[in-house]
Order: structure tokens, then sequence, then C-alpha cells
């Protein structure tokens, strides 16, 4: 890893929330991502599965997490189980926790070897009435592909078929939408990095560079930082680039005239940055350009200001819709009596703004949340309004991400420049 160690606290208060939510007599089993496959002898750089992180600190794969805080056996309330390095693993892949590093990363006492997993599990587990499993409940998740929670699933099932099996997601949904202290810090991070990037990227930009290499000049940035890289796909979309909303080929030449969006983000941590911007390629918006800009910032602004405790998901985007079709009309993009005429179901305003507004952003980019339950003090918030126009060649996305406190709500972007003025001083100093 290149962050720098996290307070392991927040691993500790993190199992003992989760395990306040089990039933009595419960075990809970969490297991590390796999390791993916690329093609040929190939895998893709390890990724953590969020929850087993957000409840061990552990970064490493093959780990697995035991907790059993009625386990008649106190050595066993909460275990850990390591891969075992060897001379091979050390000279081909490098270090790997040892036992007192996985403590000091995740807080746990118990820890073992890989290889003890079977016996303790089965010392311990015919003592509980439910086994707590974590499967993917993310409703945004889409994919086919089995994963190793699944796959460890069907081969307890057929072991202990006859416990009683729960789910661990719905503890963890409502759990991690709140953000903790070190949980903001390690987003602030995120944030700050990406911010120097941008910054680093204003000053790189002009007419004839390549999305390509402003891409570059990101990831240098973000390397330089101990960022792990990007926490999604980068978006460098210069002139109509930007309407492909999911634009990441980045391969075009950024012409005078033309606006780019950028929509990138570093990851620190396992805690994600989730920023937009648009700016000029040649340092100065047209009159059009900036009036759209400062349509786009106005809706994110009014916006913002929704994002507080109590706010519901329909009533927050109804209202969006309705500031965005003033801006639509302000613009000559929309016309109000055709407004009038609207199907409420398809407003209008969706022809130049088809995306969501909001997303929770956590170890998760679109983090794992309720869509049902009213916002709450310690969400972390995008807010990322956008105005798409393929015909002016023209599309202008901002994006910020913003904490709900029990006053109002806190901008973790307010110092990444998004005023156009500003934008325009750097590009031009
Ligand atoms: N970058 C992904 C998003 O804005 O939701
Ligand atoms: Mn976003
Ligand atoms: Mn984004």
């Amino acid at each position: 890893m290149k962050y720098l160690p996290i307070n392991e606290q927040l691993f500790i208060n993190n199992r003992k929330n989760f395990v306040s939510k089990l039933k009595s007599n419960s075990i809970a089993i969490f297991y590390s991502s796999d390791e993916y496959p690329r093609s040929g002898d190939q895998s893709y750089p390890f990724k953590q599965n969020p929850d087993f992180f957000y409840l061990s600190g552990i970064d490493q794969e093959q780990s697995i997490l035991v907790l059993y805080p009625d386990c008649p056996n106190p050595l066993y309330k909460e275990v850990l189980f390591l891969r075992q390095t060897n001379e091979h693993i050390a000279i081909w892949e490098g270090h790997k926790y040892t036992k007192p590093e996985a403590l000091a990363a995740s807080g746990i006492e118990s820890i073992f070897w890989l290889t003890d997993f079977d016996s303790i599990l089965h010392s311990i587990i015919n003592y509980a009435d439910n086994i707590y499993i974590n499967t993917n409940e993310n409703d945004r998740y889409a994919h086919t592909v089995p994963y190793r929670d699944l796959r460890m699933l069907e081969g307890l099932r057929a072991k202990y078929p006859l416990h009683n099996y729960e789910r661990s997601a719905p503890l963890l949904r409502d759990l991690r939408v709140i953000k903790s202290d070190i949980e903001i810090e390690l987003t602030k991070k995120a944030c700050e990095i990406t911010r120097d990037a941008f910054v680093r990227v204003l000053k790189f930009t002009k007419p004839g560079v390549t999305e390509y290499e402003i891409e570059a000049e990101i990831i240098h940035e973000f390397i330089r930082q101990r960022a792990t890289g990007h926490g999604y796909n980068p978006i460098i979309a210069s002139g109509n680039n930007a309407n492909v909303l999911h634009y990441i080929e980045n391969n075009q030449v950024c012409k005078d005239g033309d606006v780019i969006l950028f929509d990138f983000g570093a990851e620190y941590g396992n805690y994600n940055a989730d920023m937009s911007r648009s700016v000029p390629v040649n340092g100065r918006f047209t009159p059009r350009q900036r009036d759209v800009y400062n349509a786009v910032l106005r809706v994110m602004r009014a916006s913002t200001e929704m994002l507080v405790e109590g706010t519901v998901w329909n009533e927050y985007h109804e209202e969006v819709g309705k500031i965005m079709t003033s801006e639509l009309i302000g613009l000559g993009l929309l016309d109000k009596h055709d407004v009038a005429k609207q199907d409420p179901k398809s407003p209008l305003y969706k022809l130049y703004f088809m995306h969501g507004t909001s997303h929770h952003l956590g170890i998760d980019v679109h983090d794992y949340a309720s869509r049902y339950k009213p916002f709450e003090v310690g969400n972390i918030l995008t807010c990322e309004p956008g105005i798409y126009i393929p015909a002016e060649g023209l599309g202008i996305r901002i994006e910020n991400d913003i904490l709900i406190t029990k006053n109002g709500n806190v901008d973790l972007t307010a110092d990444i420049p998004v005023e156009a003025d500003h934008i325009e001083e750097i590009m031009n100093s």
C-alpha cells in the first residue's frame, strides 16, 4: 500500500458497531475480494472488498475475518486469518502482513494463518445459531460473475445446512453510510490530492494537448501523493466528447475554443474523491460557455443547500429538476410554454441533464446506501449537475463532495477552484 497507516480505531469501532446489530449467538464471516484474472497469467491489481476493509483495515488478498461476539471460547470472539508468507512468496510477490503488523492495522489480537481456518471455524460454528454472510447487495451492482462470498456460502451451506443464515449487508448498509471522523479525514485527503491534480492540469492545459497527456499529469500527481490511483476511470472529455457521459477513451486533441469536462478523483487509503470540473482549453470561456457554466454552478449551489439531514431523495431530485428547468429556459434551451405542457413523468430538463444529481461517496465511489432513507448527519454525497448540449459541442458538469453535519453541510471540495474567473486566472498565470 502506498497510503500511510490508518488509525486502527476506525476498524475497532466499525466492528463494535457491526456486532452490536447481530442477533444473539451469531457468527459472521467475511472474505477478502477475489484476485481477478485479467488474461494469460495476469491478474488485475488487487482491490480489497469494501466491507472486509471497513471491518478489518486489512488490505491483503486471501484473508478471512470471523466475528462471534458470544463465542464460548473468548480467543475466537474476533479472529483474522491471513496468508502465511514464505521465501517463495517473499521473492516473487513481496511483503505480506506479519501477525504484529496485522494487529497494528486492524486492532485484532487473535490472528492465525489460513491453514488453521477450517479447524478453528469447525470448533466454534456449531455453538452458534446464526451464520451471517455478506453478499453484494449494492442495488447498482449488475454483474453476473460469481464472487468469493457467494462461492464460500455454497460450501458453508453444504457443510452446515441446519444453521440459520442471515445477511450482513443490510447492517453494513446502515453503518457505512454514516462516516466517522477518521473516514472524513481520509476522504478529505483524497479530495486534497484531487485538488492538486486539478490545479496541475489547469496550468498544463492549452490548445493542442491531448486528453491522454492530461490524464498522465493527473496520475503523476496522484501517485506522488500516495494515492492508490484513480477511484474510477477518469473522464477527460474535450468538446463534444463531454456529451458521452462515460467517455473514457481520452484520446483526442483538445481544440482551441472547446471546453474540457474533467471527472476524476483520487483513491487514498481506500476512500475516494469524486470531482468534475469544466474548463476552456484556451484559458478563456466564450460568453455562451460562461453562461452555461454559471447556470450549472448556480444549480450546484442551490442543490448543495438541500443536502442536509432529513432531505428525501425523490423530493430532492424534483426540486433540482425545477431549478435546472428554469436555468435551461434562461439559456434558451427550453421553452416555458413547452415546459408548462410537459409530462411530469418525463420532464423536458432530462433532454439536457439526464443523470442523477447526487450519490453517496465512501469506500465505493457510488457508495453502498439505501435509496429510500432520508439524508443523515455523517453522509457524504456528491453534488453533480450538468448541462449537455451536443448541438453546441458543449457539455458542462461541476461536481463537489458534501458532508452533512448537525449544523448544515461542509463542502469537502471547497478549495478546488470552481468560479469561472478563478479557473481562467490560474490557467493564465
Ligand atoms: N465519476 C462518477 C460519478 O460522478 O458518479
Ligand atoms: Mn459522482
Ligand atoms: Mn464524478
